[in-house]
């Protein structure tokens, strides 16, 4: 059975098949989600956030996962992408870099500022 899983913030939709890992699908969706050990679950870099009712739309973490990531981040909805299988249609956050984070918020902050100065 296929599934749909979107991808925010990007917005970009994708039908897989059931167990898909959410990794993959992003590829075949064009969503860049880093990696470097090639989803093994050993770089930790394909962070996602699954939220809410939709953690129940995704397989449950297995003991590998819960040890690289923790409790706590597993309890905030963070997932590692090349370990969540698709189960059901899906919604995925995608966190943002902490460093495009601050350079984004840099870049609104000083166009507020230019903003202000014509008021
Ligand atoms: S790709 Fe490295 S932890 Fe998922």
């Amino acid at each position: 059975m296929d599934y749909e899983i979107l991808f925010q913030p990007d917005d970009k939709k994708v039908k897989v098949r059931s167990q898909t890992n959410v990794l993959d699908a992003s590829r075949r969706a064009g969503v860049r989600i880093p990696t470097r050990c090639g989803g093994k679950a050993g770089c930790l870099m394909c962070k996602i956030m699954v939220q809410g009712e939709e953690k129940e739309h995704c397989s449950p973490p297995e003991l590998k996962e819960v040890r690289k990531l923790g409790t706590s981040m597993i309890e905030q909805g963070y997932r590692l992408a090349c370990q969540t299988k698709i189960t059901n249609h899906l919604k995925v956050i995608i966190p943002e870099d902490p460093l495009k984070a601050a350079i984004r918020k840099q870049l609104e902050a000083a166009r507020n500022r230019d903003t202000d100065d014509f008021i």
